[in-house]
């Protein structure tokens, strides 16, 4: 087969450990292909979106319910985020479960980090674009922990959200935060991070003389696993799209309404129980922040993985990641889950 454009970002041959389904999960593939359907759908909904407190959320209404396909578009945009942050956690996982973290793709780990905090932010800021009844409480008690942080508290509140009451003045700084400043670098880190997948040896696996799996792929073979994986995420958001519609509350005109939710989004719901514990800045800001700062320096403290189990499932010589990880994710999941308990 003639090599196409997709063919020609891929080397010619690659070993065929590395493409492995059971070794990847395509988590990474996933994000970038989420990421992509994200920027195309967005850039359909800012045709009819009104950044303005007033008209926002009417707009919304608009898109959802008399623009053609409008509230499919919207439905593939809020799915796909979604979606985003579920598998950036699981390729997360995987890349501490495989070791894959370790020199020389430690710097690579600090830029996919720094990609999954922005798919935060960017699902936080799309989320309050909705501008009706139920974002006014996660806005204000979101932008309000800010304000906690001793010394510069009060300067990051400014620029999130520009001064005054959150609820009444943020929307066009947000939705800027949203088009420019979040998805922007956004961009750009996603393109450093593939391009230093190539440059760090493609993905992980035990070096030539010490790997049971001597075989390798033409290319040819890897893009057409790749289109079949995003076949099937199609597939899978598209059904989603159709039968699942994406929230929407009556909009907020004037006050906030006292009978709206207040509720976090899903992604925050694990602070948002911490915060019933008490001090704001703690539960809050401390330690959801000294949770990044223990998994940023997983590959510069933990003690260095063998050789020979770079990108090998649960090895031996990195336990403690593992195990850090894993009840990181844990305590995250259960206080999730323990919002529901009335
Ligand atoms: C949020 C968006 C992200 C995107 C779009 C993305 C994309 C990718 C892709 C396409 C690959 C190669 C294929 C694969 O390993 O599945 C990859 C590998 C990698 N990613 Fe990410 N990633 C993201 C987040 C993360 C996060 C949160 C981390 C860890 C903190 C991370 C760390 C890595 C590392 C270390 C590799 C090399 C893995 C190896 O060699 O086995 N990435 N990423």
């Amino acid at each position: 087969m003639r090599p196409s454009f997709f063919h020609h970002l891929h080397p010619p041959t690659i070993p065929a450990a590395q493409a492995r389904w059971r070794h990847t999960l395509s988590a990474g593939g996933t994000a970038v292909f989420l990421m992509l359907i994200l920027g195309v759908t967005g850039v359909l909904e800012m045709f009819y979106y009104i950044p303005n407190p007033e008209e926002a959320a009417l707009s919304v209404q608009t898109i959802t319910y008399h623009v053609p396909f409008g509230g499919f578009i919207r439905n593939l945009h809020y799915w796909s985020a979604q979606l985003l942050l579920i598998v950036s956690a699981i390729h997360l996982l995987r890349v501490v479960f495989t070791a894959a973290y370790a020199s020389p793709r430690r710097f690579n780990y600090l830029l996919g980090l720094g990609l999954f905090i922005l798919a935060i932010m960017l699902d936080f800021t799309g989320y309050i674009l909705r501008w009706d009844v139920d974002i006014c409480w996660p806005l204000t008690t979101g932008t309000n922990l800010l304000k906690t942080i001793p010394f510069i508290g009060n300067f990051f509140f400014r620029i999130a959200v520009g001064g005054g009451e959150a609820c009444e003045t943020a929307l066009l700084r947000l939705y800027t935060w949203h088009i420019f400043g979040l998805t922007i670098p956004l961009v750009i880190i996603g393109i450093w991070h593939a391009f230093r997948v190539r440059r760090d040896g493609g993905i992980a696996v035990p070096p030539p003389a010490l790997r049971s799996d001597k075989a390798r792929l033409p290319r040819n073979e890897l893009v057409r696993r790749e289109v079949l994986m995003l076949f099937i995420v199609g597939i899978l958001l598209i059904l989603l799209s159709t039968f699942v519609p994406a929230p929407i509350a009556p909009a907020m005109i004037g006050k906030p309404s006292p009978d709206a939710e207040t509720r976090a989004p899903w992604f925050f719901l694990w602070v948002q129980q911490m915060l019933k514990w008490g001090d704001p800045f703690i539960f809050g800001v401390l330690i959801p922040f000294g949770i990044l700062v223990i998994l940023a320096l997983i590959p510069y403290i933990f003690p260095k993985p063998a050789d020979s189990d770079i990108g090998t499932w649960f090895p031996k010589s990195n336990r403690l990641a593992q195990i850090v990880v894993s009840i990181i994710a844990l305590i995250v999941i259960m206080l999730t889950l323990m919002t529901f308990i009335p």
